[in-house]
């Protein structure tokens, strides 16, 4: 099936193919972080973003939750349906971390009084900035759409921290993005792996995630590896 390279991102490409309907997201092992001012590499995390990614929407379907996914196609590759992107991220977030504590001056690992979800701008030149609703309707994104990104945000949370817990992981934060399909329909789109949740082990607080990256804390392989086998019980899902 010929390819065309529709985009290259750090840390995956994105093709069309002869079938209009679909994209193929291509993970990479790359990783950038503080908005590419620091790169890095490491083994097989292409392989756990896109086999994670399709396990978790494959859950989420079968609880109700309809997402982009269409299929895992190898080990590093996922098809989708392609759809108009919401120029929005949307954070869920139970304990403090990140830009929250630095937000609200809270320790990181306080537990929040009830999850909060946090709308940001997707736009890589302002460092997806923090926006209310007030800024969205001035880019012309509707309070329906954004209605629809918390209530999605907050659904998709209530699925995956029980999920994660019950495997040993605590559901710190995550970012999830919305698209349109050609019906009209709003769905969850983009992934969920280590590079866009925080997970942080039950038992011993351990990072197993992004952040092993960004805070220069080693071991990103095996912490990438030790989500994938705590979400698929083996080393690959296909
Ligand atoms: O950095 P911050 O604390 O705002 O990140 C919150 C959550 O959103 C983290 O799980 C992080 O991995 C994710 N995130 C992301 N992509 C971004 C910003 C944040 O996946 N551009």
């Amino acid at each position: 099936m010929p390819e065309t390279l529709l985009y290259e991102g750090k840390a995956k490409r994105v093709f069309a193919t002869d079938d209009e309907a679909v994209l193929l997201h291509r993970y990479k092992d790359d990783a950038t972080a503080y908005n590419a001012q620091k790169r890095g590499s490491w083994k097989d995390k292409g392989r756990t973003n896109a086999t994670m990614s399709a396990a978790m929407f494959t859950y989420l379907e079968a609880n109700g939750v309809p997402s982009h996914f269409v299929e895992q196609v190898d080990e590093t590759t996922i098809k989708t349906k392609k759809l108009t992107m919401l120029p929005v991220e949307v954070v869920v977030r139970n304990l403090a971390a990140g830009s929250l504590s630095r937000l609200l001056g809270f320790e990181e690992g306080r537990r929040l009084k009830a999850p909060i979800v946090e709308l940001c701008y997707k736009n890589d030149a302002l460092g997806d900035p923090l926006l209310n609703w007030h800024h969205f309707r001035e880019l012309g994104v509707s309070d329906e759409d954004l209605e629809f990104c918390e209530e999605l945000g907050l659904r998709v949370n209530g699925i995956l921290a029980p999920f994660f817990d019950e495997r040993g992981v605590t559901l710190v934060d995550f970012k999830i993005e919305v698209g349109r399909d050609a019906d009209g329909q709003l769905m969850l789109a983009d992934e969920i792996s280590p590079d866009t949740c925080r997970f942080w082990d039950k038992e011993t607080g351990e990072r197993l995630d992004k952040d092993r990256f960004r805070r220069d804390l080693g071991g990103m392989e095996e912490a990438y590896a030790e989500m994938l086998r705590r979400v698929t019980g083996r080393p690959s899902a296909i």
